[in-house]
């Protein structure tokens, strides 16, 4: 008999999970103002809201925890952090920060100004956030085939070379202060870069005299991508493969809440002695010293075992493997998803669930209140929610994807859990005729609305 697959980990430690009614939670929700966001963890079984931050740390981490230095400046732990960073990502410099977008801010500050384009594959709300924030424009070259979600194509995380050459044509090469690559790309669906397209953007990129910079949040679930799709890097180590990726970026910002395996953290890392110098006044005024910016040494050190550990090939399969056994489930029970699946999280297409729900009345927010009723199961809207309103139009912006995702923490929940979100959504699924009205907007922020809007069921 073949041996079957199992998790390269066992448990040290647990954490209860409460189970609620559905009246409860038909109370809570309409409390919540049906924002997801606003619900109490308490009240939720399964959270699969994110999977930043929300990752279980090994024996390892927390051991690298105890051994943290706090010192202000020169810490211990920022040098164990430098190490690992030029190790496993090659580059000299380095900043950290409190998380993602903190390093987004830092290092836009120094590079972006109105009237700028950054191009890019999709860029992550809170990039284009940080983009938009300073009147520059993200310009999406995603290829067309990752917004047709039931098409398999390896690396739907990929640039369309044709567009990316079209922006970097129709503008000098000072309004383009760098092109975004996200690896991989969050609001695709999770889908991978190839490393021939990561190449070909950095020979064009070179060709027009522009910086290429890699959000890189999932790098290590890309490079895992790579090994499995890519068939040239079949034989290579993960660590092989992300330092193939570096080699084609001059600069990176990291939410170190996803692949770094930490709770919170983020980074900036770059070749150009003279960037990291404009950076770290940006540092010093938002985040803290060079040396912690907005880390505790302790979680410096834990950041650079978990970089160690994310890109090792155990790791990697077995958290990828997890959120494949629950997309398979789902697409066995007849419920479109992004295909292939992605690396963090499953991505629910709502459109073609709710097709009785008009998109005026968000389809996938309907769909992710209808999955906490169901079951008290957590998912997030990636629609038009978050797509937001046109910065000059104040139009609703309506993308061409309306996604439930379903993102899964690492190392946190069973493949047991993944049969209840299967089982819950296909409840939801088998009576999606039934379901005829959305939601509507009582209130919402100018930018950034899908955190805190406030919403009324029709
Ligand atoms: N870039 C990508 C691709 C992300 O997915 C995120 C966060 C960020 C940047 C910002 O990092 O949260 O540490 O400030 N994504 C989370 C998510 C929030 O749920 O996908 P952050």
């Amino acid at each position: 008999m073949e041996i079957p697959f199992s998790e390269s980990y066992k448990i040290k430690m647990v954490e209860p999970l409460r189970k609620t009614t559905r009246e409860q939670r038909e109370k809570w929700i309409k409390e919540a103002k049906y924002n997801l966001f606003n619900l109490r963890s308490d009240q939720v079984f399964i959270d699969l809201l994110t999977d930043s931050g929300t990752g279980a740390m090994s024996d390892r981490q927390w051991s690298a925890i105890m051994m943290g230095d706090e010192s202000y400046a020169g810490a211990r732990s920022f040098f164990e952090l430098k190490d690992i960073i030029k190790k496993i990502l090659g580059f000299p410099y380095f900043l950290p920060t409190h998380q993602g977008r903190a390093a987004e801010n830092v290092l836009f500050s120094a590079l972006v100004k109105a009237g700028d384009i950054v191009p890019g594959n999709s860029h992550f709300d809170t990039t284009k956030g940080h983009i938009e924030f300073r009147k520059a424009k993200a310009v999406d070259c995603t290829i067309d085939e990752a917004f047709h979600t039931e098409l398999e194509h390896p690396f739907k995380g990929n640039i369309d070379l044709d567009k990316l050459e079209k922006v970097l044509k129709d503008y000098p090469k000072e309004k383009i202060p760098f092109i975004c690559v996200t690896v991989t790309c969050n609001s695709s669906g999770g889908q991978p870069v190839s490393i021939e397209n990561l190449r070909d953007v950095y020979v064009l990129a070179q060709k027009y005299g522009v910086p290429t910079m890699f959000d890189s949040a999932r790098f290590a679930e890309n490079a895992y991508f790579i090994k499995m799709r890519e068939p040239e890097y079949a034989n290579w180590s993960i660590k092989e493969i992300v330092a193939e990726m570096y080699k084609y970026a001059d600069m990176m910002t990291m939410s170190s809440k996803k692949d770094g395996l930490v709770n919170m953290g983020g980074f900036i890392a770059m070749r150009d002695s003279e960037l990291y110098r404009s950076c770290s006044t940006f540092n010093i005024m938002f985040e803290g010293f060079v040396t912690y910016g907005g880390m505790a040494g302790r979680d410096m050190s834990a950041l650079a075992v978990g970089l160690n550990e994310s890109t090792e090939f155990d790791y990697l399969e077995t958290r990828i493997k997890q959120v494949e056994y629950l997309g398979n489930k789902l697409i066995e029970y007849g419920v479109p998803v992004q295909r292939p699946i992605g690396g963090h999280a499953v991505f629910v297409d709502a459109k073609k669930v709710l097709c009785n729900v008009p998109k005026e009345q968000f389809q996938a927010q309907t769909l992710g209140i209808e999955l906490y009723l169901e079951a008290g199961i957590r998912g997030v809207e990636i629609g038009a929610l978050l797509a937001d309103r046109d910065p000059v139009t104040r139009e609703n912006r309506y993308p061409e994807l309306e996604l439930l995702r379903l993102a899964i923490p690492r190392r946190v929940y069973t493949n047991n859990h993944m049969d209840v979100i299967a089982a819950a959504l296909k409840n939801v699924f088998d009576r999606r005729d039934k379901i005829t009205k959305g939601l509507e907007i009582e209130w919402e922020a100018p930018i950034m609305r899908h955190f805190t809007v406030e919403l009324k069921k029709l």
